[in-house]
């Protein structure tokens, strides 16, 4: 069985006992309901370290009046039997209590500007305070040389690579690429709502982010592009939220047409809202 921690002065013991011995320690944070693309992450963690301590924590802070905290899937039994398949060495369980000690509305909030205010930020406001508000704590609890985030959520990542820059956290950022179905859809705990036909569909996602790419490649202005995509997602019956360019951090849209950029997409899908994107260099 995989070691399980629900107190923090023992995690944070087994930790320091793993660094006295010279060992690097890695960490994967979850919110659980784990698939195959959070146990990637796992692996992806054990090439860069000789530990790999994995959180499951269902964060209240990240989630808006109107999303489903409660309702969340907690499937604990499997996401332990998984993380010890995919080779993790210990689980940290903190209770809401151990992560907010003054309680969620007395908490430390930290905010990380810029990046935030789009995208994602625009559609779940206050979803990446919670965010970061979350992973710091966890860094502080865990302690880790390095962290591993899935790079479909990709500006989570950006948010947690500039609150590491800008608060001076002394770990390492590593992004995990995509893990997709074989029809190309991107793996994520919502697939599970689609039905099978939606699935299917779904596909259309990550065809129409690589027609983002070619467009580009071939000339075309980004406005048009994007246009172009947001236009491709209707007729394939989704309800696009936006379907964009932008420079690899996230802070300014890809203007110039040339060099290292992302295509990002988030759109509804019957009651599914799906979230993918694609880095190129044009
Ligand atoms: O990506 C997630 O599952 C969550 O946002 C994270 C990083 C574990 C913070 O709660």
């Amino acid at each position: 069985m995989i070691d399980t921690f629900t107190e923090l002065d023992a995690l944070r013991e087994r930790v320091r006992s793993w660094k006295r011995d010279g060992l690097r320690v890695a960490f994967v944070p979850t919110m659980g309901n784990l698939h195959d693309g959070h146990f990637s992450l796992v692996k992806l963690a054990r090439t860069h370290a000789d530990r790999v301590v994995a959180s499951v924590f269902v964060n209240p802070t990240q989630f808006g009046p109107n999303e489903d905290f409660a309702r969340y899937p907690r499937t604990p039994d499997a996401d332990a039997r998984g993380l010890e398949a995919a080779g993790c060495d210990a689980l940290w369980l903190p209770s809401v209590e151990a992560m907010y000690p003054y309680g969620v509305e007395a908490t430390v909030r930290v905010q990380v500007p810029n990046v935030t205010a789009t995208l994602e930020g625009a559609s779940r406001p206050g979803h990446f305070d919670g965010v970061a508000t979350v992973v710091s704590r966890l860094f502080n609890q865990v302690q880790p040389d390095v962290a591993v985030f899935g790079r479909k959520d990709y500006q989570q990542l950006a948010v947690v690579r500039y609150m590491v820059r800008d608060l001076a956290f002394p770990i390492e950022i590593v992004g995990a690429d995509i893990v997709r179905e074989a029809n190309g859809l991107a793996m994520s705990s919502r697939n599970q709502y689609l039905s099978a036909d939606e699935r299917a569909q779904a596909a259309q996602i990550s065809r129409c982010l690589a027609a983002m790419a070619d467009a580009v490649r071939a000339g075309e202005p980004r406005e048009a592009v994007e246009a172009g995509a947001s236009q491709r997602l209707v007729e394939a019956g989704f309800d696009p939220d936006y379907a964009v360019l932008r420079r690899p951090d996230l802070t300014v849209p890809a203007t110039g047409e040339t060099g290292s950029m992302v295509a990002l997409i988030a759109a509804r899908l019957g009651r599914t809202r799906l979230i993918d994107n694609l880095e190129f260099t044009a």
